[in-house]
């Protein structure tokens, strides 16, 4: 996978969240190095989560998967999507628990939406839980918009016997 140009500086003082006063490392593509710990946080932030094989292969495609560590390395977030002809689509993004709600989601989509602006993509597309708010939240605090959604997308839970409803919800990288 080419390695990408990163920004200056993507270093973010978490000092005021009360949490962590770590100071964030640049984004950056994953390697197979960090495929484990992409996998904890998967298993810790998604009820379906992904394999390390699937993770690896992901990884191993060159498809986006990339990463932000904490400067004690410890992995802070992860994005993860799949650009379909000029169109992003986004599979996940997970922030630590101890980083959650300090603005880190909304940075590393904002480096998602820049990074993919500038080689001309046209537009972002994903997928979330009718139940997820905070994500729902997160996208429409970005200008991602409402528009459509799937009925039982995902898998049946004794909660959801036919399957949770997707949100489908879009952003334009134009203009
Ligand atoms: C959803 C998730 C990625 C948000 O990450 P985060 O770093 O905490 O989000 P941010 O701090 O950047 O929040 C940006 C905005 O999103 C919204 N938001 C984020 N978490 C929220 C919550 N728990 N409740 C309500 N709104 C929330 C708010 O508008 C927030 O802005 P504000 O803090 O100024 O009010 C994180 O909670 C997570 O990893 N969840 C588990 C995995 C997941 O659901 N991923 C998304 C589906 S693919």
């Amino acid at each position: 996978m080419a390695r990408r140009e990163l920004p200056d500086s993507t270093t973010h003082s978490t000092a005021d969240s009360g949490l962590s006063q770590a100071r964030l490392q640049p984004i950056r593509p994953a390697t197979t190095a960090d495929i484990y710990a992409i996998y904890k946080l998967n298993c810790e932030s998604f009820s379906e989560a992904w394999s390390v094989l699937a993770l690896g292969m992901w990884q191993e495609r060159g498809d986006d998967l990339d990463v932000c560590y904490d400067e004690n390395n410890n992995l802070a977030a992860y994005y993860l999507a799949q650009d379909v002809l000029d169109e992003v689509h986004i599979m996940q993004i997970a922030v630590a628990p101890a980083f959650r709600r300090t603005g880190l989601a909304k940075r590393v989509m904002q480096y998602e939406i820049n990074r993919k602006r500038s080689k001309g993509m046209a537009s972002m597309l994903l997928e979330v839980r009718t139940s997820n708010a905070a994500a729902q939240a997160l996208y429409q605090s970005l200008g991602f918009a409402v528009v459509g959604r799937r009925k039982n997308y995902y898998s049946p839970t004794p909660e959801t016997p036919l399957g949770e409803d997707a949100v489908l919800m879009s952003f334009s990288l134009k203009g």
